[in-house]
């Protein structure tokens, strides 16, 4: 594979710390120390959808193609309020493009998950163009009168254009069933046959396993795909993680010995947005300029399942 376009979209509503002081009992100091956030982007007149559509037609723009050459959408998304259909479809006839299209759940090492099911089709030349769009809304899987939870989230939707290369040097997947320690349970309709109706209830997590969980998982991520591309840390040029909590990615630099230069971060505006956070990062980094031919970058993201992912890649800069 080969990274052809970037593109990102993030909603208008811009929410501080301190506004979230105004009805919770928090403030900006626990929330920036604990997390490193400061403002995020909450959904409120735009949809999902709209992010979503913004976000792959500027990738589609940036690769230089239109959509009717894209052969294959991936979406990664936790949840929106279309159970079905699958919202690849739903962008896929706004962007005006004509391929099968898939969602898929891989919580917040989604874009991962997205990049490997592709580069399978592209090695196989079951497609010449793909598009992965990651469009996340988990402001809307909390209970807002939650601040161990509501305080980490953020909107937003992050999307690449991929053709043929050889720039993936290595990639690792990685699940663990652990549900208790983080989970969103949605309403379902309920039916005369069912007897042992389950709960349903905003997102539970355990902070302080979910925190150790993805340090470790993580590390360990890092450890394996350098040792499977025959690289050291130090040959890294970034180190693009998920935007979760910035002691996360503190603790996780200060496993592999590398300046804090190469762990370039947006969590403090935009807090958590699952698996588009590494996109969206990606977006903003080579549209800004900083990330220079031939950087070689290492992915690694963790999210709810138990469920991993990390990768390397070589960058090859586009024109905007
Ligand atoms: N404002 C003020 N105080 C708070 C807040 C808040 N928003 N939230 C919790 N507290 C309080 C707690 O009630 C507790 O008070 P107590 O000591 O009187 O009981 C105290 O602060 C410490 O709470 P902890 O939960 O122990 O705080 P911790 O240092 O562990 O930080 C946090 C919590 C930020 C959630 C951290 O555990 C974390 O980041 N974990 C990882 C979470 C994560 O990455 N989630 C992503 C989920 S999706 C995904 O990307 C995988």
């Amino acid at each position: 594979m080969r990274i052809l376009g970037t593109g990102s979209a993030l909603p208008s509503q811009t929410v501080t710390n301190d506004m979230l002081a105004g009805f919770l009992d928090t403030n900006d100091e626990w929330i920036s120390t604990r997390t490193g956030i400061k403002t995020r982007h909450i959904l409120s007149d735009e949809t999902l959808v709209d992010l979503a559509t913004r976000a792959a037609q500027n990738a589609i723009a940036s690769a230089g193609i239109t959509p009717e050459d894209l052969d294959f959408i991936i979406c990664s998304n936790v949840a929106n309020n279309y159970v079905t259909p699958a919202l690849s479809t739903i962008i896929q006839g706004n962007i005006g493009s004509n391929c099968p299209c898939v969602d898929l759940n891989g919580a917040c090492a989604g874009f991962i998950y997205a990049l490997d099911i592709a580069e399978s089709f592209l090695k196989t030349d079951r497609a010449k163009k793909i598009l992965i769009l990651c469009a996340e809304e988990p402001t809307k899987f909390c209970n807002w009168q939650e601040r161990s939870t509501s305080i980490l989230f953020g909107d937003g939707a992050g999307a690449v254009v991929l053709g043929a290369g050889d720039d993936l040097k290595a990639i690792r997947l990685t699940a663990s069933s652990k549900k208790e320690v983080l989970y969103y349970q949605r309403k379902m309709e309920p039916t005369p046959f069912e007897h042992n109706n389950e709960m349903t209830m905003p997102l539970v997590m355990n902070g302080r396993d979910v925190f150790r969980m993805a340090v470790s998982s993580s590390c360990s991520d890092i450890d394996f795909v350098l040792k499977e591309a025959n690289m050291q840390s130090d040959e890294i040029d970034f180190f693009l993680l998920h935007q979760a909590n910035m002691r996360i990615i503190e603790a996780i630099r200060t496993h592999v010995h590398q300046p804090t230069k190469k762990f370039p971060s947006n969590i403090q505006r935009y807090g958590n947005t699952s698996s588009a956070s590494i996109p969206i990062l990606i977006d903003e980094l080579s549209r800004e300029g900083h990330l220079p031919e031939g950087s070689q970058l290492l992915l690694s993201a963790f999210g709810a399942g138990f469920v991993t992912g990390a990768c390397i890649l070589t960058w090859h800069t586009i024109q905007y």
